[in-house]
Formats: structure tokens, sequence, C-alpha cells
């Protein structure tokens, strides 16, 4: 049970690197892409990825929520209830509610409350980057 647990624990880490893409592949298409031609393959292509991403960015953050239950309930059964797991757990789940207030309510608009997601954001890999360092104490 230990290895799934811990298993769970990295697929917590894939999730939310994907999650997290929203913002790197919106930064690389500022800074290098949009300065390509219009018409060339590449960007062209690179367009149709970051359109993935970002669509199903609230799914990615659905699938990394479900690990991360999975994740909780096997550790707290076999292993420990762990102090900074319940951190970056919090983190997380608060910051996909923000996320549905501003993608349901706020309609995707720039406002402070994507200034505070993306912090959140920041918070939970940090919480995440303790707890792994911690052993999960
Ligand atoms: C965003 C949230 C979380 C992430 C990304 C995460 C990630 C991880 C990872 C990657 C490991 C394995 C470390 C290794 O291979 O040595 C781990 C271990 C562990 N996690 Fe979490 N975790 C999270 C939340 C939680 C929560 C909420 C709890 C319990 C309340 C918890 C309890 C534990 C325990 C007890 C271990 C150590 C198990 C052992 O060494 O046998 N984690 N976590
Ligand atoms: C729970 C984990 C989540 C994390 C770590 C996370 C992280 C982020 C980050 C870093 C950004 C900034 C991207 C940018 O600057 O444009 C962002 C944008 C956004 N997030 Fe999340 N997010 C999460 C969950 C959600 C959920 C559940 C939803 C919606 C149901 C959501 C909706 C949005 C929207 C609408 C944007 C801005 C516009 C867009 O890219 O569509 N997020 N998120």
């Amino acid at each position: 049970m230990r290895d799934y647990g811990n298993l769970f624990g990295w697929l917590i880490v894939a999730g939310l690197v994907i999650t997290l893409l929203n913002y790197v592949v919106k930064f690389v298409y500022r800074k290098w892409i949009s300065k390509l031609d219009k018409e060339s393959d590449f960007r062209k292509n690179y367009t149709k990825v970051q359109r993935f991403i970002v669509k199903y960015h609230r799914f990615f953050a659905l699938f990394t929520t479900i690990v991360l239950i999975t994740h909780l309930l096997i550790q707290v059964q076999y292993r420990w209830v762990s102090r900074t797991g319940l951190i970056a757990a919090a983190l997380l789940v608060a910051n996909g509610l923000l996320g549905i207030y501003g993608h349901y309510y706020k309609k995707r608009k720039k406002s402070a409350w994507l200034y505070v997601h993306r912090t959140i954001a920041v918070l939970t890999a940090i919480a995440i980057v303790l707890h792994i360092a911690l052993n999960a104490r």
C-alpha cells in the first residue's frame, strides 16, 4: 500500500504540472511564438496545442483533485495524517473553487480573482515541495 500511496502522490504532481502548463504555454506564446509569421506551420500547431491546454485546464485540475483525494485516503488509512500534506491539499482545493468562480461567474475575465488564483498556485507548489522534502511530516 505504501507504494500505491506514493504513486498517487506523484500522480498529483504530474496532474498539477499539466494544470500549470496553462500559464507556461501562454507565456511562451507572448514571448516568442507571437513574433513568428502568422502563416508558419509551427505557429499554427503551437496555437492548437495551447487551445487544448487552456480549454481543458479545469478538467486537468479536476483529475488532480480526484488523485489527491485517493492519495489522502490511502495515506490516512495506512500511513499518517500529514500536516504539510493537508496544507498543500487545502491550497489546491481552495484554488479549484476560486477557478470555478473565475470561470463560471466571472466568465474568465481578468480581474483580482486571477491574480489570487496565480498566487495560490505558486503557494501550492511551495507547500508540495515542503511536503516531499520533509518526508510528509
Ligand atoms: C497537493 C497535495 C499532495 C501532494 C502533491 C502529495 C505528494 C506526495 C508525494 C509525491 C509523496 C511521495 C514522496 C516519496 O516518494 O517519498 C507523498 C507522500 C506522503 N503523503 Fe502526500 N501529497 C499531498 C497531500 C497529502 C495529504 C493531504 C496527506 C495526508 C493527510 C498526505 C500524506 C502523505 C504521507 C503520509 C506520505 C508518506 C508516505 C510514506 O512515506 O509511506 N499527502 N505525498
Ligand atoms: C486546482 C488547481 C488549479 C491550479 C493550480 C490553477 C492554476 C492556474 C494558473 C497558474 C492560471 C494562470 C494562467 C494565466 O496566467 O493565464 C490559471 C488560469 C485560469 N484558471 Fe486555473 N487553476 C486550477 C484550477 C482551476 C479550475 C478548477 C478552474 C475552472 C473551473 C480554473 C479556471 C481558470 C481560468 C478561467 C483561468 C484564466 C483564463 C484561462 O486560462 O482560461 N482553474 N489557473
